[in-house]
Formats: C-alpha cells, sequence, structure tokens
C-alpha cells in the first residue's frame, strides 16, 4: 500500500561548457552555463521499500538509485521523471537527472543538506554507482550556474566565480547543435583519456596536469604529449576567453572557442566526423566561433553567431549532402540552476 504523503516536484537544468574541456579531472578551469532545457523529476514516499522510477527516455533506475544511496536514504520511492534535456547530447542529461531527484529527495525527507552536499551525492551516483568516471563539472553546473552567468571552476583550488555571461546584448547567440550521435562515458574512450592524462600526470610528476606549465608536452613523447598539448593549452584558452568575455570583445571569444575545438580534435582526439562537420559550416556560415561541448565522440556543438538561421541551414545542409540524420537545434541562453518546483 502506498502512503498518501506529498509528494515534491524538482528540476534541474543541462549544461554546455563553454571552455575548459577535459580539464576538471585535470585539477584545470571550466566555464560552463546551466541551459534552460531542463529534467524533472516528481518524488513520493512508498511503504514497501521498493524504488520505482518512471521515463519516457529510457531505463535511468541506476542514478536514481546511486542518488538515494549517496544520500543515505532507505524509503522506498516512486520518481517520475521527465526531459527537455535530450539523453547522450553531451548536455549533461544524467547530472539534470541526479540534481533533479537529489533537489527533490532532500525536501521530501527533509534532509536540509546544502548544495554542496547535494553536488558531491549527484558525483558520486555517477561515478560509483553507475560507474561513469566523469569529473564533477557537470554536477556543478547544474546545482550552481545562474542566470545569464558563466561559473569559472577552478578543480585545483575548489574556487568559483561567476563570469556575467550574455551575448545577447551585443545581439549574438549561442546555439547549440546536438548532432544526433549517441555517446557513453560509461566505457570506452572518455575512460582511456582519463587513464592516459593519470600516466602523464605521473610521468610528469605532477598532481594536477592543467598545471603543468607550457613545456610539459616537450617531456614526453607522441600520444601522451599531444593529450598533454590539448590539456595545457586549454587552461591557458579558458582564461583568454573569460577575459574576453568580461572585455566584451566576442571575436575573441569567438577565437578561443574554435581552437579549442582544434585542439580537441587534433591533441585529444574525442571529436568525430559529425561534430566537425558542424563546427566548419557553422564557421562558413559566419559563426565567430564554434567548437565541440562536454566529453566529445558525439554529443553536441556550440557556436557563437550573430545570424542563427544562416548557421543552422548551414549545418544541416552538410548534414543532408552527408545523408545523416538532421542535428537538432536548441537555445544557448544562460539559465538558472536546481530548484524546487
Ligand atoms: C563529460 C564529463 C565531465 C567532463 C567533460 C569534458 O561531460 O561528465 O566531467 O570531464 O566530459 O570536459
Amino acid at each position: 500500500m502506498i502512503h498518501p504523503v506529498d509528494e515534491v516536484v524538482a528540476s534541474a537544468p543541462g549544461r554546455v561548457n563553454l571552455i575548459g574541456e577535459h580539464l576538471d579531472y585535470n585539477g584545470g578551469r571550466c566555464l560552463p552555463i546551466a541551459l534552460p532545457q531542463r529534467t524533472t523529476a516528481r518524488v513520493a514516499l512508498r511503504d514497501d521499500g521498493r524504488l520505482v522510477v518512471t521515463s519516457p527516455d529510457g531505463d535511468a533506475t541506476a542514478y536514481v538509485a546511486g542518488v538515494r544511496d549517496a544520500l543515505g536514504i532507505e524509503s522506498g520511492l516512486d520518481v517520475a521523471l521527465s526531459s527537455a534535456v535530450p539523453v547522450g547530447s553531451g548536455l549533461s542529461s544524467s547530472a539534470a537527472l541526479e540534481c533533479s531527484v537529489a533537489v527533490a529527495l532532500d525536501e521530501l525527507l527533509g534532509l536540509g543538506l546544502d548544495r554542496e552536499a547535494l553536488l558531491a551525492a549527484c558525483l558520486r551516483a555517477e561515478t560509483e554507482h553507475v560507474g561513469a568516471p566523469t569529473g564533477g563539472l557537470d554536477q556543478s553546473a547544474a546545482m550552481l550556474c545562474t542566470e545569464e552567468t558563466a561559473l569559472l571552476l577552478d578543480f585545483a583550488t575548489g574556487s568559483r566565480e561567476p563570469v556575467p555571461f550574455a551575448p545577447e546584448a551585443a545581439a549574438l547567440h549561442l546555439l547549440v547543435i546536438d548532432t544526433r550521435v549517441r555517446h557513453s562515458h560509461v566505457d570506452g574512450g572518455y575512460g582511456d583519456r582519463r587513464s592516459e592524462c593519470a600516466r602523464a600526470a605521473e610521468l610528469l610528476g605532477v598532481e594536477h596536469l592543467a598545471l603543468a606549465g607550457p613545456d610539459a608536452p616537450d617531456r614526453l613523447d607522441g600520444t601522451l604529449a599531444a593529450r598533454v598539448r590539448h590539456v595545457v593549452s586549454e587552461q591557458a584558452r579558458v582564461d583568454e576567453l573569460v577575459a574576453a568575455v568580461r572585455s566584451a570583445d566576442w571575436t575573441a571569444v569567438g577565437t578561443a572557442m574554435t581552437a579549442s575545438h582544434v585542439s580537441l580534435r587534433d591533441d585529444f582526439e574525442v571529436s568525430c566526423r559529425e561534430l566537425d562537420a558542424v563546427v566548419d559550416a557553422a564557421l562558413a556560415a559566419g559563426a565567430l566561433g564554434a567548437r565541440m561541448t562536454g566529453g566529445g565522440f558525439g554529443g553536441s556543438a556550440i557556436a557563437l553567431t550573430a545570424d542563427p538561421d544562416s548557421v543552422r541551414s548551414a549545418v544541416s545542409s552538410a548534414f543532408a549532402a552527408q545523408g545523416w540524420e538532421p542535428p537538432a537545434y536548441l537555445d544557448g541562453h544562460a539559465s538558472g540552476p536546481a530548484r524546487l518546483e
């Protein structure tokens, strides 16, 4: 029998990372914004001890069970999910799910936890329960990002600094382009990159690879040198892009974005032909800059442009010419964090 207890509804956003890719687990800096697209969790207690999860987007039970365990909750739960963050799109649908459930459970059970504790529980759910060895960027963005603001996260010091981000004020748009090439970080390339970076840090004798210094790639060979070249150059590009955003130099913002893509494509090797096609078509259509965002191997790209219609049409034509499934377009307006509804 089910208790007639109140239910709680909470939501949390997807994210895009503006720059600082694959730096969270290397002790570097990242600059995410929260997206307007959100995942909503409707949560109620059950008295039979069971966890019943319903979701139109595939089985989400492992993520919900992970959050429940990480919060030390033993009660039975009904959890109904719905999401405008496309699953597997590189827009952190899993973090949006975890964070919406965590905020709802905190309220439902009166746990009184702060955002940091909820964030830590979500990260444990993903890394320990689901087994995706991700680095904390996504959960931080979903829990902490605010409207019209990017969040500069420093994974070496733990500091977080808001950076006002409203390209709309300069008549520019951040367009999010989902290639619809699906990826998972539970196995495959993401874990390989983490291992390569850990090995490089060990060989260089540094705790945080992102702080290894510009000469670090010269002290390694082959693949590891290329991986480190991405990490240390990306760390420098984060600072360039933040300075450019602060001085409203949108051309320089675009230049740093595109340079980040080239580095992820050539040195870190986490792009794919669809992501490269998006970037090439967006730039050919006049975008100030474009890059893949998130872990890569599929997922989404972002483009900074004064003319989103032209970019959409150029990207769609490029995909049609290859016979690929049409991409999806989302609004990249910087939005707010996880909240009760
Ligand atoms: C995925 C992971 C993050 C981060 C990015 C790459 O989104 O979940 O922790 O490592 O890839 O920046």
